[in-house]
């Protein structure tokens, strides 16, 4: 279960004020009434999943589990945030069972790209390319150096370890897949990239590195009985956020203690940012690991132009410990610590920074996880989700567009092909 604590957030008494506008919003959500409203199938998408998808989503993961090396995602932006995100949370930064999970399609760094390619050169490896219109560039490309590794490491066996998750009519990455025999995963025409780690774009490379995605949807259908209510904490959530905006603190820090979450806040900034972006709108979303940014961005943090407000994510439960051991002769003067758990410290560490950014004037809204596991997970992915669409429609723009994306692609490709 999910707790949002607005103890240190400023502008919580203005709340009361916007109730009848959170009910009209919260009508716009549940009859797909408002701007956007063909794209909200994510709404009810984990109720249309029967048990027979996911166990085939889970035996094609098995077979890659069983067979390869590495899995190569490729994807940029909602093709593949969600996926990397949950990855990272669950099984942490280190490579956890035999299957490695590389992520290209995200970059057209040249360095990044070329060392990828020579890393995966005579590995067992396996695809999946994720693409809903299969003509977004850096997908393409990547997919144009992986798919003759495959086809060279496979040889006819080459289409069983290619996987193209993409939209059913339009995408052009499906006629391919038709020729090849690739198994193909649809994305709904009603789902959006930022919104689609609910579906086989997140399912899938979830599934491949090894968690459990039945509990990672049973977290989703939980949230989706709690944030379908006409009152919940994901409407209070993007109500605070509104008006600290209104009040000119216009910049949100997502802030962790958890390296393992940076790829979550990534999301996060894609998610928010991209769906209120627009008409000069929109909140600009920034990121911060503490402790770890305490002593780069801490100073700002405390006492820095007052632009912005922080969403500290905090975990009730740790996905590991560790005791800390005594020092001779006390050297560091820590000795006093020696037995205790590095949670502890870390727990600490949030009280203090909590209390500090209170007496620096800073406001903060905390949301507290039960634990990270694939229930939770599911669970929090979905509070966002609504909280977005809720918070986009406070400010009167489109959640589910991003016709600024569109420009750049454009762009770029007429430049291309001059
Ligand atoms: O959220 C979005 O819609 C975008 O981030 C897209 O996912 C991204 O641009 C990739 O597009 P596509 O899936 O068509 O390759």
């Amino acid at each position: 279960m999910i707790k949002l604590d607005l103890s240190r957030a400023f502008c919580k008494e203005q709340m009361a004020n916007y109730e009848n506008k959170i009910q009209t919003i919260h009508q716009m959500i549940q009859n797909k009434t408002g701007l956007g409203n063909d794209f909200l199938g994510w709404l009810d998408y984990a109720n249309g999943l029967d048990s027979s998808f996911l166990e085939k989503i889970q035996s094609l993961a098995n077979k890659v589990r069983e067979e390869c090396e590495v899995l190569v995602v490729i994807g940029i932006g909602g093709s593949y945030l969600g996926a990397r995100a949950a990855i990272d949370a669950i099984n942490g930064l280190f490579k956890k069972d035999r299957l490695e999970i590389i992520y290209l399609g995200n970059t057209l760094s040249p360095y990044y790209v070329s060392q990828v390619v020579e890393y995966l050169k005579d590995k067992k490896i396996a695809v999946n390319v994720v693409s809903k219109s299969g003509t977004t560039i850096e997908p393409a490309i990547a997919f144009r150096f992986l798919k003759p590794l495959v086809e060279k490491v496979w040889k006819e066996r080459a289409h069983e370890f290619i996987f193209a998750t993409t939209d059913q009519q339009k995408g052009a990455l499906k006629p391919l897949a038709d020729s090849k025999g690739y198994t193909t995963f649809i994305i709904p025409d009603d789902v959006g990239g930022r919104y689609s780690v609910i579906t086989p774009v997140g399912l899938f490379p979830m599934a491949c590195a090894g968690l459990d995605i039945k509990a990672f949807i049973e977290g989703v259908k939980a949230a989706m009985v709690t944030y379908r209510q006409p009152h919940n904490i994901a409407y209070q959530y993007a109500l605070t956020r509104y008006l600290h905006f209104k009040n000119k603190q216009s910049v949100e820090f997502f802030i962790n203690y958890e390296p393992h979450l940076n790829m979550f806040n990534e999301w996060l900034k894609q998610l928010f940012g991209e769906s209120e972006g627009k008409q000069n709108q929109g909140l600009l979303p920034a990121s911060l690991c503490f402790t770890t940014d305490l002593h780069s961005m801490g100073q700002f943090c405390q006492e820095g132009h007052d632009i912005f407000f922080e969403t500290t994510l905090r975990l009730r439960n740790y996905q590991g410990d560790i005791t800390i051991p005594e020092m001779e002769n006390d050297a560091d003067h820590l000795n006093y610590l020696v037995n205790k758990k590095i949670s502890y410290v870390n727990d600490i560490a949030i009280d203090s920074t909590l209390k500090a950014h209170c007496l620096g004037h800073r406001s903060n809204i905390v949301i507290e996880l039960e634990k990270l596991d694939e229930y939770h997970l599911g669970e929090l992915f979905y509070f966002f989700m609504v909280s977005c669409a809720c918070s986009a429609y406070l400010l009167e723009v489109n959640p589910f567009n991003q016709p600024g994306v569109e420009v750049y692609k454009k762009e770029m490709k007429e430049l291309l092909k001059k």
